[in-house]
């Protein structure tokens, strides 16, 4: 078990005073290049608190989490390349904007990273999605690639890889080294998820430091069976199951 101290803040509107704004525990600060950590504001600390709480039903879960999802998604398409686009306006007018560059793909860890495609598909209509199944191989204890189905031409896109909870990240650096073993640069991969751990990142991050990791929140730790802490259980049971 290892644990980060909390760090808390202030959370409120602008129009309220320092002092009458309730207190929240507010991500952890890794300050590791290339980790995204989403702004933390009322909205999104509001809604990790729906899914974190162990009495939120599973209809609750999926509400909040696409919610999440949805941020996640939207940011992380901050993170891909852009080029001028004028168009004219109903009015007459020319509106100096921006497009796309390039093409993309999602690419989920099964069995929770599923659970993000949908918010993938509300944001980039028609995307193609891969698959990628990792499990802990019961002899070896480490993670082990059991299935993978991924896009013909996935070294000529962008790959969003998504998994809702980057707790150790051994699942997550299989991935990425399946990805980079089909050719696809690793400054071309934007791994997104809910909540992450300090070690995780760091480990991630010191393996593939030109990944760019998009993150709700960074947690405390984790606890001797790897569950991330304060966390929010088996990310994958709460969203399908229970
Ligand atoms: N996967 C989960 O679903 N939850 C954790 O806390 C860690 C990994």
């Amino acid at each position: 078990m290892s644990s980060a101290p909390a760090p808390t803040q202030s959370v409120g509107p602008e129009f309220r005073s320092q002092e009458s704004k309730p207190t929240a525990t507010v991500s952890v600060n890794v300050d590791v290049e290339n980790v995204k950590v989403l702004a933390q504001t009322p909205q999104l600390i509001a809604l990790l608190s729906m899914i974190r709480n162990k009495d939120t039903d599973r209809a609750d879960f999926i509400f909040y989490s696409n919610r999440i999802i949805r941020l996640l998604v939207e940011e992380g398409l901050n993170h891909l390349p852009v080029i001028e686009r004028n168009v004219t306006t109903p009015v007459g007018h020319t509106y100096n904007g921006l497009m796309f560059q390039g093409k993309i793909c999602g690419v989920s860890i099964m069995r929770a990273g599923e659970a993000m495609e949908q918010g993938l598909r509300d944001c980039c209509r028609s995307v193609r999605i891969g698959k990628i199944l990792i499990q802990r191989d019961e002899e070896t204890a480490m993670p082990k690639l059991f299935y993978d189905k991924l896009p013909e031409d996935i070294a000529q896109r962008w790959v969003l890889l998504l998994d809702p909870m980057f707790a150790t990240g051994g699942s997550a650096i299989m991935a990425v080294d399946v990805l980079k073993s089909r050719g696809v640069p690793e400054d071309h991969i934007l791994f997104l998820n809910l909540i992450a751990s300090p070690e995780g990142v760091k480990n991630f991050a010191s393996k593939f430091p030109r990944v760019t990791v998009v993150t709700a929140f960074i947690d405390q730790g984790l606890d001797d069976k790897n569950y991330i802490v304060p966390g929010l259980g088996d990310f994958g049971d709460r969203f399908y199951t229970i």
